[in-house]
């Protein structure tokens, strides 16, 4: 059976974009492949949380993966420094990750550009940190969001090129997956780029948001003075409307939208209104979970436990044959 690994950064609360880029993905997957989903903590530290903080938010994601459907007796969940297989490896890979590849990666530009004073060497060799938690697990597939794609290119350079030092077909290449075909990037409500935690104040809207919040925020969705031909091409504000209505409303709304704008009849009043109910009836059922899993202690350190004792048992028996080929032997 093939393997699949994926993590979310513990940042704080999940948003429609991890869900659809990669949450729905995992919780389908979980019946059909040997499932490794991890929460990310060691890669939130690029950008130096306080202790009390990186704890309250790796609680989060984990309540938020349950809340979402992933079941820990399907899938492996685990904590990502409970694996310290996982930083072994990441600093074997970093003996071949070279300096101009990890510069010339778009996230890592988009990080120096956004945070100037804050240009770590984690931040540098975060892709590495990243192929090291995927191929720990031998994994081949990957569901992530469209963002994710060239971090996973990188992640097959890095396993093609141990497998050569070594001459040894050791790790799998992993490749980026999504259930439609398509990698999925959800836009945020701010009418420029993607959904994301670091994107502004109301560009994204939570899995815990409550409804108040969520018809709120879409309400003051960025929209324009509305077409002034028919079947004009829509901007991109409004185009990211859209987008988010294909994934959460059912096809006949998408379609009923398009063709009123297309016939220039339009009143985004209406479009908002309809597009906050159907993110509302989306995430219902994860959002009402939510509250009692967060209060569950003892299952939740359950969880953490088992997910932690099963990830290490299959990222312990790689680390050791990884020790074997570089030529760490014991006398
Ligand atoms: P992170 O925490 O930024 O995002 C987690 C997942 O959510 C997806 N995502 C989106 N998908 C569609 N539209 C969006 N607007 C959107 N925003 C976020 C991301 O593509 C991702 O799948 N580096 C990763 C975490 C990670 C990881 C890994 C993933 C660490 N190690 C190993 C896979 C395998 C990250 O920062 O994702």
């Amino acid at each position: 059976m093939e393997t699949v690994v994926s993590g979310i950064r513990s940042t704080g609360n999940l948003h429609l974009g991890n869900y659809y880029g990669a949450i729905q993905n995992f919780v389908k997957m979980q019946h059909e492949y040997n499932c490794y989903f991890f929460i990310a903590d060691l890669h939130s530290l690029t950008t130096h949380p306080t202790p009390a903080d990186l704890h309250g938010n790796v609680k989060q994601v984990l309540v938020e993966y349950l809340a979402a459907g992933i079941d820990p007796e399907r899938a492996t969940i685990y904590v990502q420094s409970d694996v310290p297989e996982i930083a072994e490896l990441y600093l074997y890979l970093n003996m071949n990750a070279y300096l101009g590849e990890l510069e010339r990666s778009t996230s890592f530009k988009d990080k120096v550009r956004g945070n100037p004073d804050n240009v770590n060497a984690g931040l540098l060799t975060y892709p590495v940190l990243m192929a090291a938690d995927i191929i720990i697990h031998k994994a081949t597939k990957v569901p992530v969001g469209k963002d994710q794609e060239q971090h996973l290119e990188m992640a097959r350079t890095f396993a093609n090129r141990f497998n050569r030092l070594y001459n040894k077909e050791f790790f799998p290449e992993p490749f980026a997956f999504n259930f439609s075909d398509n990698l999925v990037k959800i836009p945020g409500l701010d009418g420029k780029g993607k959904m994301g935690k670091s994107e502004g104040e109301g560009n994204a809207v939570y899995l815990s948001d409550s409804p108040e919040v969520i018809r709120k925020k879409v309400m003051r969705a960025v929209t324009d003075a509305g077409p002034t031909a028919d079947n004009q091409e829509k901007p991109v504000e409004i185009q990211n409307l859209f987008d988010i209505i294909k994934v959460v409303s059912t096809p006949d709304t998408y379609t009923h939208f398009d063709d009123l704008y297309n016939t220039c009849q339009i009143r985004y009043g209406d479009l908002k209104k309809q597009l906050a109910e159907d993110i509302i009836i989306a995430t219902a059922p994860i959002r009402e979970r939510i509250n009692d899993i967060a209060n569950d202690a003892p299952y939740l350190r359950q969880v953490a436990r088992h997910g932690a004792i099963k990830a290490r048992e299959s990222a312990s028996k790689t680390i050791k044959e990884v020790r074997e080929i570089i030529g760490f032997r014991s006398f």
